[in-house]
């Protein structure tokens, strides 16, 4: 057992991961995974709470995940990385934790009302659907970890994690409800009440224009308006020579408008060169540089960052026997740790039934 303290988050496998997860989440990970103990889940029971219908798109998108995460730099011998369904412990918390939280509460859920909004999913959802963000608190608090870095938008689901661990840590553990969060583990609680740490980039656009209410389109590959990881060095170049900049630039003497410019936005958050962006700004503005001047030298940046990952993952994808090994390998640990909170937490809820700890007249 590793002495450094743990880090979980993980993905829902509906596709490949794109630009928009790097800088949300993914350069995160591999930064601390030399400082934490990390867990990467691939939440495949999450896909299938709206696409149950797909279950080989899923497994397919569970491998590419795998894929993208070896590719984006994260390293198998000191990061775990599992399978969600295949770790029986995260469904049982999921129950069990399902008494600690209303159901109106649940629906106040923000993250829940637009998914329901943005999926067109009407009032038709499964039942599944709306188990599934307490089913994200058992996959973190199965792992009791010190940090989950998420992007914005999980926000929601986890402050349903601190809520719950702090239900838990009073009704089951004793520990008194103004006790503050960061004592909760010291004062005899269970779980930890775990900190967000959200990306550098709360929500990156897509290389597409603004949709119908004006506002620029938070890249997804569903809006066919990303970057992917693993697009090859022809896809980056087209995806960028054709992306949406000032709609009103006709020529490169037009003076330029940088604010709401999918192609600043992409300078500033990714080309290290600021003296480069500053001045490159400066001449957009007055029409001495032309658009494509400035999106051949994004192509360059972004190639920069993608291409060893395109690398790493041909090598990975030849051999996809190693990833399922990685996978297979990297799900036994998590059931280690998984089984040993399950235990803890039945112990704590008086479910403790065979292990004979208790005196006799309560088994
Ligand atoms: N819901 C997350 C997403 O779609 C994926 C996820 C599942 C997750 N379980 C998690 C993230 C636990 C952080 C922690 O992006």
């Amino acid at each position: 057992m590793s002495t450094k303290p743990r880090l979980l988050t993980g993905d829902t496998p509906t596709g490949r991961l794109h630009l928009g997860h790097w800088v949300g989440s993914l350069e995160n990970r591999v930064r601390l995974q030399q400082d934490y103990d990390c867990y990467f889940i691939i939440a495949n029971v999450h896909a299938m709470t709206t696409r149950a219908d797909q279950p080989l798109a899923i497994r397919e998108s569970v491998f590419d995940i795998a894929l993208d995460y070896l590719a984006a730099g994260i390293d198998p011998a000191k990061a775990t990385i599992f399978i969600q369904s295949e770790v029986p412990a995260i469904a049982e918390l999921t129950v069990l934790f399902s008494m600690l939280l209303s159901y109106p509460r649940l629906m106040r859920n923000p993250t829940i009302k637009d998914e329901i909004r943005d999926k067109d999913l009407g009032d038709n959802y499964a039942f599944g659907f709306l188990l599934y963000p307490i089913g994200q608190v058992a996959d973190i608090l199965a792992f009791r970890p010190e940090v989950v870095p998420v992007g914005e938008d999980q926000v929601p689901h986890l402050e349903m994690a601190r809520e719950i661990a702090r239900k838990f840590n009073q009704q089951y553990c004793g520990v008194d409800p103004h006790a503050p969060d960061d004592q909760a583990l010291s004062l005899g609680g269970l779980f930890p009440v775990i900190e967000p740490l959200i990306g550098r980039v709360k929500r990156l656009v897509g290389t597409g224009g603004p949709g119908s209410h004006g506002q620029l389109l938070k890249m997804s590959k569903s809006l066919n308006n990303a970057i992917l990881l693993s697009d090859d060095a022809d896809t980056l170049k087209k995806k960028v020579m054709g992306m949406y900049t000032d709609p009103n630039r006709l020529k490169a003497t037009d003076k330029g408008t940088i604010e709401q410019n999918p192609l600043w936005i992409f300078h500033d958050t990714f080309n290290p060169d600021k003296a480069w962006i500053a001045e490159a700004k400066a001449q957009y503005q007055q029409g001495t540089i032309g658009d494509v001047a400035c999106k051949l030298r994004l192509v360059e940046v972004l190639d920069a960052l993608i291409a060893p990952m395109r690398e790493r993952r041909q090598v990975f994808a030849k051999d996809l026997g190693e990833v399922a090994r990685i996978l297979k390998e990297g799900t036994a640990k998590a059931n280690a740790v998984a089984e040993a909170t399950l235990l803890a937490a039945k112990t704590k809820m008086a479910l403790d039934y065979f292990t004979l700890q208790r005196e006799l007249h309560y088994i």
